[in-house]
């Protein structure tokens, strides 16, 4: 067996086109291939991977069950619109059936699915075919967070006893793409987007390191949300325009969430969570901060300082762009600039990660089922917000909950 994992991307957009940065990074990994909504979508992606070195022959193929049926073919990341989880995985479902060799392993971005009731449905098809899975997370292996966690468990914990407050935080501006505007398509708003992120990483900051998962049990969870700026007439005009026919004002979901989620570990004790998401925030860039609270100790990280900053006059004006940083919102003043942002918010370890365990059969540290448990936490999230009580995410009544129509 060839120990190159030959992968290729469903979705020839933004995050496909991050991943293919970051796997510049990444041994034993080569494109090979995109499927997209739109040929020219996945030519353009394709003709990135080439001309980074890291796809040489990467093509675009004409459906996604034709790429997922080609041998030449070993794994799969999903990294498409958020309403095509289920309909994408049927596609690899018929495409792998036909293959001699099977699929090595299937990714996907986050949120894994919009509603408890899609991400089992993901799940199931994933079991039914056998294969390995990998839900991309890619804050577990930002730098910055891994090895903050490292050192605060290692040194504080072990005499100080374990943290119980995690405080996780990611915001900007408003999304690139239209669809993530649309509840009927995206399935929810900034919750849904960004939120996955802030619990997941809250909840895994508060775990012991080696333990299993379920080591945390979420018992409580008290979410709030909010249309803070875009549902305004003057700024529903300015998506209008930027988006022709999008009527935010009269089919709102959120531009702003915050949530609560209490943890009790193994032995009774309970651990706090606090996340907030926006689309609604202006700073340089994003604002994306975590902290880790114990006895004796914390440890804050802020993602936008990077070391790095640079100040343009206001005699300097151009076009405006995300050359800085992701959502930059600025092209004056001071700056900061990502020396590296595939490898700074984690997507060079994650690629490393999911290809190494996908190539050597070991179980990957996130795998679908993963990516359910946050999509549970979520729909909680949610129906807290629109009852304005608090949830027991074990309740039933999540599966079929959907936070829009
Ligand atoms: N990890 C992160 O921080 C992060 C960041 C951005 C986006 N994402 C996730 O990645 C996914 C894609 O987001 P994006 O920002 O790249 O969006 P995008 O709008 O930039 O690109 C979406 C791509 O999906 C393609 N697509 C749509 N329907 C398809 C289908 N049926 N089959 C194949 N391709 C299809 C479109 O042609 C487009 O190329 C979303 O689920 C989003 O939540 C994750």
């Amino acid at each position: 067996m060839s120990d190159t994992l030959r992968i290729a991307f469903v979705g020839g957009g933004f995050i496909s086109r991050f991943h293919i940065q970051s796997l510049v990074e990444v041994r034993d990994v080569e494109v090979v291939g995109v499927s997209s909504a739109t040929q020219e979508s996945a030519e353009a992606t394709a003709a990135l991977a080439r001309e980074l070195g890291v796809g040489p022959k990467a093509r675009a193929f004409a459906s996604t069950e034709e790429m997922a049926a080609c041998e030449d073919v070993d794994a799969i990341w999903i990294c498409a619109r958020n309403d095509t989880r289920v309909s994408t995985m049927q596609e690899i479902h018929a495409g792998a059936t036909k293959r001699k060799k099977p699929l090595r392993g299937i990714c996907l971005e986050k949120p894994l699915a919009r509603t408890l009731a899609e991400a089992l449905e993901v799940e199931s098809i994933a079991a039914d075919l056998g294969v390995a899975t990998g839900y991309l997370e890619d804050m577990l292996f930002a730098p910055a967070l891994a090895r903050g966690k490292e050192v605060l468990w290692r040194r504080g914990s072990s005499l100080a006893g374990r943290p119980y407050l995690a405080r996780a935080a990611e915001e900007h501006g408003g999304p690139h793409s239209r669809w993530f505007w649309e509840p009927s398509v995206a399935g929810g708003g900034v919750l849904l987007d960004m939120m996955c992120h802030s619990i997941e990483a809250a909840r895994w900051l508060l775990t012991e390191p080696g333990a299993a998962r379920s080591s945390l049990t979420p018992i409580a969870v008290n979410a709030t949300t909010a249309n803070l700026k875009w549902t305004q007439p003057a700024f529903a005009a300015q998506l209008a325009e930027r988006f022709p026919g999008l009527d935010w004002a009269a089919f709102p979901s959120e531009d702003f969430a915050r949530a609560t989620i209490h943890w009790r570990t193994e032995d009774g004790q309970i651990l706090l969570s606090e996340t907030t998401s926006s689309w609604c925030f202006v700073g340089a860039g994003l604002r994306h901060n975590f902290s880790l609270l114990g006895p004796e100790y914390s440890l804050e990280i802020d993602m936008s300082r990077t070391g790095v900053e640079a100040f343009f006059s206001r005699e300097v004006t151009g076009e405006a762009g995300e050359d800085l940083v992701e959502k930059q919102n600025a092209e004056q003043g001071l700056m900061p600039i990502s020396p590296n942002e595939p490898a700074q918010y984690g997507y060079a370890g994650e690629n490393r990660h999911f290809s190494q365990a996908f190539l050597h059969g070991t179980a990957p540290k996130l795998q679908f089922a993963d990516g359910v448990e946050v999509v549970r936490l979520m729909m909680a999230a949610y129906q807290s917000a629109a009852e304005a009580r608090v949830i027991d995410p074990s309740e039933l009544g999540l599966k079929t909950y959907r936070p829009y129509p």
